[in-house]
């Protein structure tokens, strides 16, 4: 179905200068990885990107002495209004090579250029022109007379948002005075290992980020290293349960950003195109792979019908496809595993008696695609209203009064972030005060500001980032 039929509008990939392969970042340089190497590819179509090597234990602890040799020789030394121009050039960096880094991303990742090249890529410039401003001003935050960073940071983040995980851990790792090893998801490396061009086009002094390559037990290895001071952590709950039993009993400091399972509750006095476009932008943004996605739509019953008409009109405008097309809405699902994890959490669904509705779109016949897909009829109980399925996939609940929107709303081992929509602003923080979530939207969802704090209560994780909160997380005795 379609009344109004667009020409393809594909970004060129004529602007990448991607290697054939890369190797690890250690010490300023891209050196060889004595572990098993892996192909990168692009979920789109499955075609290769580039040969990325793998870290073994031994290039771990190179990356961490690095880091530790560049913390005590340089950076600890460095005045902070001099770290604060580095996180300038590598921000302004950024801005420059902005076209080639969501081309990048999106090939990489599979997210719309669109997104990549609106949300991703502005906001990993604005995370380091935010800290760039703290690092000379950390005595006056309020954090502390004379705060003092951990040292080094080990950093591991997912593939949903490749580049800008990465901005919420370098950012305010640098600007507080720590130096980092970082280690990429294993689907999406391709713009991490582009950043680290952009460190050496900043000068930016040898060790201070050290990028290394490799899946999970990579990613456990650089855990568990002696020499690790602080560890920040972004991914699958049962990943991050596995870090806090690892660090348990060391002197390790860490954070925890990890998933959830968001309610967007719409009042039956809410502007309804508007929260309409708020249920699409908060479920089926970056294919839903995004741990604060409004995957729980609690609907006020009187209007039940009408939302879920409007939203599946809505839907059926959406266009599905080529990741690098200016006009593509809906992008592939990051890989193989993804969507079957996806594809078996909606079949639970089915099967537990949700009624399942799936939009009519053309589904490419290489790559990995879900559909955006609304299961009405939902209980409390059902898996899809439970757990997280990161995919486009919206289960719809509904409520009669405001203290049993709460009460479901409250009722999830998760509590990352939630919405509101409604005409009264005594409502929204009346609601707002009783849910347990760290973000609450109201009458918006999935703004991001590098001056906001962001992240969990109970299984979504602890610690927060981003804001004047972010910088405690990397600061010795800060208490925000
Ligand atoms: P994951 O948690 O396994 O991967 C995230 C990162 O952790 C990757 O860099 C991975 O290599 C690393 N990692 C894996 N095992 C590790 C270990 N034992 N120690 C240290 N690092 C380790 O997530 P996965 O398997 O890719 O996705 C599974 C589910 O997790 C998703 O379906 C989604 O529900 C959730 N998830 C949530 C994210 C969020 O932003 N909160 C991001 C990614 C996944
Ligand atoms: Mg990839």
């Amino acid at each position: 179905m379609s009344f109004l039929e667009y020409a393809p509008a594909p970004e060129s990939k004529a602007i990448l200068n991607l290697r054939d392969s890369y190797g690890l970042f250690i010490d300023g340089e891209f050196v060889d990885g004595s572990g098993k190497s892996f192909t990168t590819i692009s979920p789109a179509d499955e075609s290769h990107i580039a040969e990325i090597a793998g870290a073994s234990d031994d290039d771990i602890d190179r990356a961490v002495t690095a880091a530790r040799r560049a913390y005590d020789k340089v950076w600890s030394k460095m005045s902070g209004r001099d770290r604060g121009k580095y996180l300038f050039r590598i921000a302004r960096l950024v801005q420059e090579r902005a076209r080639e880094l969501a081309v990048a991303e999106s090939l990489d990742n599979g997210k719309p250029i669109k997104e990549s090249r609106d949300v991703d890529v502005p906001l990993v410039a604005s995370w380091f022109f935010y800290y760039a401003g703290w690092a000379d001003k950390l005595d006056y935050a309020g954090l502390g007379a004379n705060p003092r960073a951990h040292g080094v940071a080990g950093q591991i983040i997912p593939w949903n948002f490749p580049l800008l995980m990465l901005a919420w851990k370098i950012a305010p790792a640098l600007a507080a005075g720590n130096t980092v090893v970082l280690k990429p998801a294993e689907t999406t490396p391709l713009t991490a290992l582009i950043f680290a061009e952009i460190l050496q086009q900043a000068d930016l002094p040898a060790g201070v980020v050290n990028i290394v390559t490799g899946a999970g037990a990579t990613g456990a290895t650089l855990v568990r290293h002696p020499e690790v001071d602080k560890v920040a952590f972004t991914g699958s709950t049962g990943v991050g349960r596995d870090i806090a039993k690892a660090v348990a009993g060391t002197n390790k400091k860490v954070t925890l950003e990890l998933g959830g399972k968001a309610a967007n509750i719409v009042f039956d006095d809410a502007p309804i195109d508007q929260a309409v476009e708020g249920i699409v932008n908060g479920i089926f943004f970056n294919q839903g792979h995004v741990c604060c996605a409004g995957s729980r739509l609690l609907v006020q019953e009187s209007i039940h019908d009408e939302v879920i008409d409007r939203l599946k009109t809505r839907l059926s405008t959406l266009r599905l496809g080529n990741p690098l097309d200016k006009n593509t809405d809906i992008g592939a699902i990051n890989s193989a595993a993804q969507l079957a994890r996806i594809r078996e959490l909606s079949d639970i669904g089915e099967a537990e008696g949700a009624e399942r509705w799936t939009a009519d779109c053309a589904i490419p016949d290489k790559g990995f695609w879900f559909a955006p897909t609304i299961f009405t009829g939902v209980e409390a109980s059902h898996r899809i209203a439970r757990d997280e399925v990161f995919g486009p996939v919206l289960s719809v609940l509904t409520f009669r009064t405001p203290a049993e929107a709460i009460a479901k709303a409250n009722n999830t081992p998760y509590g990352l972030s939630a919405g509101i929509w409604t005409d009264k602003g005594s409502r929204i923080l009346a609601v707002a005060d009783r849910l347990r979530a760290g973000v609450v939207w109201a009458n918006t969802f999935n703004r991001f500001d590098p001056a906001s704090p962001f992240g969990g209560y109970k299984e979504s994780g602890y610690g927060r980032e981003g804001g004047r909160h972010g910088l405690t997380a990397y600061l010795k005795g800060a208490a925000a």
